[in-house]
């Protein structure tokens, strides 16, 4: 491996002259080698012009850092690390400022290893459940993906480590993912695969993009110059380095061409040299090779700056963050009749609880793939349940590490059930079933545990569920059984002692889903188009994703989209919405009114009704996680910046505010609705120009041509117009009518020359 930051003396030079000047002093073939890496993890240093290399390296909950054997698909070993609870957790956590302090913590260990760039956040959108890498992303919403993958590349580029947001853009499933053409329309490729990346490159610049592995309709996002400089640089301003997934370059000088700065990993010189050839054929414009070597040289300054040799970090902080991290991010998805918290010390008759199920003592904390961490220690719920307990705590296995059971397993189970009065059942996905590379085929627990649980809880019906899962797994059957549920995802290193903390309400839970548990897999809104065909899957069901389709299909869910329980209750009083032209300020008085202290998560949805595009029924626009002590009360103001209101408006290529009365709903989830309010919104000019072609209701709505028309067709001679005017339902069939056509039919109050007229006089004006 080539010497990085720590191990070279980092020159200054590289500092002392602007990277325009150093790629003047290259040659063709030194600037083309600039742009590829020098082998897995590294790039290329130019020793004749002061440039050292530096390390890109997985991400994105962890360091990653290979020592030999380089590969990145998590098959070797790498130096031990905190392992932080995977995306799947952090997103329910609803907490930028939690996130901030992750991707602290995470740029202190990339400094202590010499690591330039971690290769993270991935906010790709979870839109079908069966995805494998659902656990390394935050949400099926764009707005919960997008504020908290600011902050986590906040806090990591805060300490002069580069982020590199990831998948860009629709990776959305492992199937084909080296080939598969998402096909997306304009709307929800905007609104929903893009809106979050948008907000990140917006609101924290991060030092680097990487390009996915599949195709955007039907063009490879390596070599999409659309994506890659129109919409990324042109649109949102992206001022960093484009750098490919590992292996996804086509055709590396389309790539280049299109705004790819970096191939990554090496390719040996095959790739450089196409590029070399293509500048002395003229093929390509040498000053596209010159911008993506500033680039690179740019982010080698960047990185040379952030560098800090004596960097260093407290292992036991930081696993103690792992364990506050993964605490805020446990959601209590049911708790009947209070079963929860359990209270440590003998109950008098048998034991006070009986641990069931092998995931208890050997934890599954992240998922498989380029992301696995070799943590630096690794708690147990079992263990940190003893240690709280107070009491003995029997265990049984109840089924294999392997998922296998047996008679023995589940008698054993039984008899530990029947003993204890409350059962702590632990059960979840296996991992060889999750993972990046393949999608999960269904969203089932293993047969065999669920046959467990039916047996445990027929021996004993105070039985709480606590599962380990990086995807949404199927919990209809099951949660009518049992009382209560902790969803305990994939919680990283420190997860056992988190899930322990949250049992005994030493942490009181207060995480929301960041994706709706469905009922059954057929409810999911990609279901029929899932994962494809032919290389090409086509997202059908448009803007529908997550709770926007279980809304607008009326549909049961397990547990909805923002759902999450705490020992506490909250109360929401005196709701209201004030406009201005930044956006919406929503307030509410929001009141602990259980006798704990605890968090909540406020969550304002808009929608607008009688809108004139397809909407979902309500979309998370803004929230805002607050402490408050029990008894305690707070105004809470959570702020809807205008531009999140826009729709993409497919007529003239941009986002656009619609005007019209929004109706603003306030609530402790999706379908947990405190407060509705609504508020006069002005909407942007359509700058739609009217045609021939436009609709007599489009005209009509026009603030210029609309009166004047309307005052045409009405003037009451009784002739055509005036009765048509005057009939609702003929009215309704005209509004569709265009106005060119009816301008020529006989008895119209005006003729085509004073229509077109009347549009160039309104499009002047309007
Ligand atoms: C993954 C990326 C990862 C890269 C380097 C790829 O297979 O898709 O997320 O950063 O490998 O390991």
């Amino acid at each position: 491996m080539t010497d990085t930051l720590n191990s070279t003396d980092a020159t200054a030079s590289v500092l002392d002259r602007p990277a325009e000047e150093i790629v003047a002093d290259l040659t063709l073939e030194e600037k083309a080698s600039l742009t590829s890496g020098a082998d897995f993890w590294t790039t290329k240093p130019i020793e004749r012009v002061g440039l050292p290399a530096i390390m890109l390296t997985d991400g994105p909950h962890g360091v990653r850092k290979q020592r030999e054997g380089s590969d990145h698909l998590g098959i070797g070993d790498s130096v031990p690390a905190t392992c932080f609870p995977p995306a799947v957790a952090l997103g329910s956590s609803f907490d930028p400022g939690l996130l901030e302090r992750v991707g602290i913590a995470l740029g202190e260990e990339s400094l202590a290893e010499g690591v330039g760039v971690l290769l993270g956040p991935g906010i790709n959108i979870k839109r079908s459940p069966l995805c494998g890498r659902n656990f390394e992303y935050l949400s099926e919403d764009p707005l919960v993906s997008g504020v908290l993958g600011s902050a986590l590349v906040r806090g990591l580029q805060s300490q002069g480590v580069g982020a590199s947001l990831k998948h860009f853009a629709a990776n959305n499933q492992e199937s084909d993912r080296m080939r598969v053409s998402a096909d997306i329309d304009p709307r929800p490729l905007r609104e929903i695969y893009l809106r979050g990346f948008q907000r990140v490159v917006e609101d924290a610049q991060p030092w680097t993009v990487m390009c996915s592995y599949n195709r955007l309709n039907g063009v490879y996002t390596s070599e999409d110059p659309w994506l890659l400089s129109s919409v990324l640089r042109d649109e949102w301003g992206f001022e960093g380095l484009v750098v490919s997934d590992w292996g996804a370059v086509n055709e590396r000088v389309t790539g280049l061409a299109a705004g790819l700065d970096l191939e990554m990993p090496s390719s040996e010189g095959r790739t450089d040299a196409e590029l070399v050839a293509a500048v002395q054929s003229r093929a390509l414009d040498e000053r596209l090779l010159d911008t993506a070597a500033r680039r690179n040289v740019e982010l080698v300054q960047k990185a040379v700056q952030g560098a800090r040799a004596d960097a260093s970090y407290d292992i036991d902080a930081h696993h103690a963050l792992a364990r506050e991290v993964a605490g805020a991010s446990i959601v209590l998805l049911k708790n009947d009749d209070a079963v929860l918290p359990l209270t440590p010390g003998p109950t008098g008759v048998g034991t006070a609880v009986a641990v069931i199920g092998e995931l208890a003592r050997t934890p599954r904390y992240q998922g498989a793939g380029s992301s696995l961490i070799n943590p630096t220690r690794l708690d147990n719920a079992l263990d940190e349940i003893r240690a709280i307990a107070s009491d003995d705590v029997p265990f049984a296995a109840g089924y294999g590490s392997e998922g296998e059971t047996s008679d023995e397993l589940t008698a054993e189970a039984v008899a530990a059930a029947s003993n204890a009065e409350t059962v702590l059942l632990f059960l979840g996905v296996p991992a060889a079933q999750e993972s990046e590379g393949f999608d999960r085929d269904d969203i089932e627990l293993p047969a065999a545990q669920l046959a467990l649980a039916e047996a445990v809880v027929a021996a004993n019906p105070r039985t709480v569920v606590v599962l380990s899962n990086g995807g949404v797994v199927r919990l209809s059957g099951l949660a009518e059984q049992v009382p209560a549920i902790v969803e305990g995802w994939l919680l990283g290193q420190a997860g056992g002692g988190a899930i322990a903390d949250v049992l005994y309400g030493v942490v009181n839970p207060s995480a929301r889903l960041a994706e709706t548990i469905p009922v059954r897999l057929a409810d999911s809104p990609a279901f029929l188009d899932f994962p494809g065909e032919a290389s090409h899957v086509r997202y059908g069901e448009g803007l529908f994703v997550g709770y926007r389709w279980y809304d607008a299909r009326e549909l049961e869910v397990s547990y909805p989209f923002g759902h999450g329980l705490s020992y506490t209750t909250f109360a929401y009083t005196d709701a209201s919405v004030t406009a201005d032209a930044s956006g919406l300020t929503v307030t509410v008085a929001v009141t602990n009114t259980g006798d704990r202290d605890g968090a909540e998560v406020v969550q304002v949805y808009t929608s607008l009704p009688g809108s004139t595009v397809v909407r979902a029924p309500r979309e998370l626009k803004g929230f805002a996680k607050v402490a408050l002590a029990a008894g305690a009360s707070r105004e809470v103001e959570v702020h809807v910046r205008r531009e999140d209101l826009a729709y993409w408006d497919i007529r003239v290529d941009r986002w656009l505010v619609e005007g019209g009365s929004y109706t603003v709903e306030v609530g402790a989830s999706s379908r947990d609705i405190r407060s509705t309010v609504s508020i006069d919104v002005d909407g942007d000019p359509a700058g739609v120009p009217l045609t021939m072609l436009s609709s007599i209701g489009e005209v009509l709505a026009h603030p210029v041509a609309g009166p004047i028309v309307m005052q045409a067709f009405s003037s009451g001679d009784g002739g055509v117009t005036g009765s048509l005017m005057a009939d609702p339902s003929m009215f309704k069939m005209m509004a569709s009518f265009p106005i060119g056509r009816l301008a020529s039919f006989p008895g119209m109050p005006v003729d085509r020359e004073q229509v077109e007229q009347l549009l160039a006089m309104a499009n002047a004006q309007g």
